[in-house]
């Protein structure tokens, strides 16, 4: 998932996020049908997007990917003629009374504080009671953790068809990009910057998903 180019990075997710549709089910649980202005963020080959395009046929959804390729991969998804994408960095993203901000699997990808400055930017995007819902990696609390983690991620990954070394390959940058980041200490920099509230609905090894309200 981290290294597959756009060509093959739809196949190769859905081999490679464990039980996806629990984790993307879940994002999606808070993206409602009566949202009119849906922003996302790292969007990939647009996994995720179609998902929304389903849920929220009405809406005005844009999407932001910094590479060319991905975003090109996208956009020839007929489900998705209708989403605005953009090739840029996320955190130069931009607008304002969004319902909804979305990213997954990417908030890893820009640095510690680079992301309290996109959070806060988030913030200030939304509208009153607009949400942003982030379902990322987060770094396990313990050692233990990492370790257990990490080995039923690569058997998950083995039995869905992955080489041993695709599987380790696969999550070998994994705790250098997430660094420090739990998801108690996202969730507190969402606090931090001024959520009203913040909840994680869903936690599984070092996936989760936290959703800020405004
Ligand atoms: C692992 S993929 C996740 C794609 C999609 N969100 C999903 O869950 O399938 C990470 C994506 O983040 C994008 N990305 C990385 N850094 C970025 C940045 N600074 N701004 C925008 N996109 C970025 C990459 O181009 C890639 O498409």
């Amino acid at each position: 998932m981290f290294m597959a180019g756009a060509k093959d990075y739809d196949e190769i997710a859905l081999k490679c996020v464990p039980y996806h549709d629990a984790f993307f089910g879940t994002v999606l649980d808070f993206i409602f049908p009566e949202d009119k202005k849906i922003l996302e963020l790292a969007c990939g080959t647009g996994i995720l997007t179609e998902m929304i395009a389903g849920k929220c046929p009405g809406a005005d959804i844009s999407c932001v990917d910094s590479d060319g390729s991905m975003i090109e991969k996208a956009g020839e998804k007929p489900a998705l003629s209708g989403v605005r994408f953009i090739e840029g960095d996320m955190r130069d993203c931009s607008g304002s009374g969004y319902d909804a901000v979305v990213i997954t699997q990417a908030i890893f990808f820009i640095d510690d504080s680079d992301r309290k400055i996109l959070v806060a930017k988030i913030r200030d995007m939304l509208k009153e009671g607009g949400r942003f819902i982030s379902g990322d990696m987060f770094v396990p609390g313990t050692e233990f953790e990492k370790e257990l983690y990490k080995k039923n991620w690569i058997d998950l990954m083995l039995s869905n068809g992955l080489s041993l070394s695709e599987a380790e390959n696969m999550i070998a940058p994994l705790d250098d990009f997430c660094g420090k980041n739990t998801i108690e200490s996202f969730s507190s920099e969402l606090k931090k910057a001024g959520f009203s509230r913040v909840i994680v609905p869903y936690r599984s090894g070092y996936y989760g998903v936290v959703v800020g309200y405004k």
